[in-house]
């Protein structure tokens, strides 16, 4: 009953556009990682059993665990609370979960070719939709039935599968536009961003440089990226490109 109430009013503010704030949702859920994890063990297991034959499941899976711990360090960075950056982080590594409901052709790209096909173009940003279901269904499949507090996560995580594509300028899927985006969101949305552009193999200062450039005008939070430049720096977390990642294009 109350989680309805709660997800129904989530619901209305965003339409209202109202900003829906992750940092207020997440001190509001009492998070126990343990009770989580047969489910977390099965969705990685579908995401990496998904397309082996171009082993785009397994790419996506080290996706998901570099964001979902890149997301809780720079939350800790930026002086949020372990318990917050936690959630968030965890509820992050969800967030491209629609993806395995999809055709795998529309992730098959060549670096050396890289035209997107009209069909890929028009299906791929449905991902953000189809999140939700990929977590019903998986939660089913293992008989995995929340608790009114562990709803509070599966809340947090269905919003940023949902909305991990908005943009400030108003021109994401949903068209959340400035300040409806709450900052958690676009540092999020920033630790996405250089995550993909890793899989082209570039230095960190040129992947900086074009999430500052004209490209991106719109797409990002400035203020966001700053600090994500700053974090990089005072903590040297920089990787080498995910080899399984040469050649993708999410
Ligand atoms: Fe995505
Ligand atoms: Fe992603």
């Amino acid at each position: 009953m109350f989680v309805d109430v709660r997800k129904k009013m989530t619901e209305a503010a965003q339409q209202l556009g109202f900003r829906v704030d992750l940092l207020a949702l997440a001190n509001d859920c009492d998070y126990d990682p343990d009770s989580f994890a047969p489910l977390f063990k099965a969705i990685r297991e579908e995401i990496q059993k998904y397309d082996p034959d171009t082993k785009f499941g397994e790419y996506l899976d080290g996706h998901l665990q570099r964001v979902r711990s890149e997301m809780e360090e720079f939350m800790l960075y930026r002086g949020y609370s372990a318990k917050a950056a936690r959630i968030i982080g965890d509820a992050f590594a969800l967030h491209d979960l629609g993806k395995i409901l999809q055709d795998p052709e529309i992730w098959k790209l060549s670096t050396a070719k890289p035209e997107r096909s009209e069909y890929a173009n028009t299906e791929r940003p449905k991902h953000t939709e189809l999140g939700s279901d990929a977590l019903d269904q998986i939660m089913k499949k293992i008989n995995f039935v929340p608790t009114p507090e562990q709803e509070k996560f599966l809340d947090i995580a269905r919003f940023m599968i949902l909305n991990h594509h908005e943009r400030p300028d108003g021109k994401g899927p949903r068209g959340m536009i400035g300040s409806m985006i709450c900052p958690i969101l676009n540092m999020a949305i920033v630790v996405d961003t250089y995550d993909g552009k890793m899989k082209t193999g570039k230095d960190h200062n040129v992947i900086i440089a074009e999430m500052k450039g004209e490209k991106h005008t719109g797409r990002l939070d400035m203020l966001a990226v700053a600090y994500y430049e700053s974090f990089k720096l005072a903590t040297g977390r920089f990787f080498q490109p995910d080899p399984l990642a040469l050649g993708k294009n999410s």
